[in-house]
């Protein structure tokens, strides 16, 4: 059987949480289901509030990859937008990403 998915959350405060993700499910969904503060996802993941806005942890954004354009054109809404921006709404869980670390910004916009 293979393992749950672990991803780190970190926020603005260094405060550091690691849950077990679903395969399947999202890295907001994720967040919500565990009570991750950090991550408001006012859309429900629609791609369409960008407040569900992390950073990826630089180790890991070559295996996130980068946002798709309609992603790109929502996060100009984010607070703190960086290179490493995604929303989570948009990272889908793979066993791949066990490990991941992402950071949640000191607010969302
Ligand atoms: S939850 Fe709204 S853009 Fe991700």
């Amino acid at each position: 059987m293979s393992q749950m998915p672990k991803i780190t959350y970190i926020d603005h405060e260094g405060s550091t949480r690691t849950v077990e993700g679903e395969v399947g499910s999202t890295v907001m969904e994720t967040a919500i289901k565990n009570n991750v503060p950090g991550i408001e996802a006012e859309c429900g993941g629609a791609c369409a509030c960008a407040t569900c806005h992390v950073h990826v942890d630089e180790a890991w954004q070559a295996i996130v990859g980068e946002p798709s354009p309609m992603e790109e054109d929502m996060l100009d809404f984010g607070y703190d937008v960086r290179p490493n921006s995604r929303l989570s709404c948009q990272i889908k869980v793979t066993d791949e990403l066990d490990g991941l670390v992402v950071r949640t910004p000191e607010r969302q916009a």
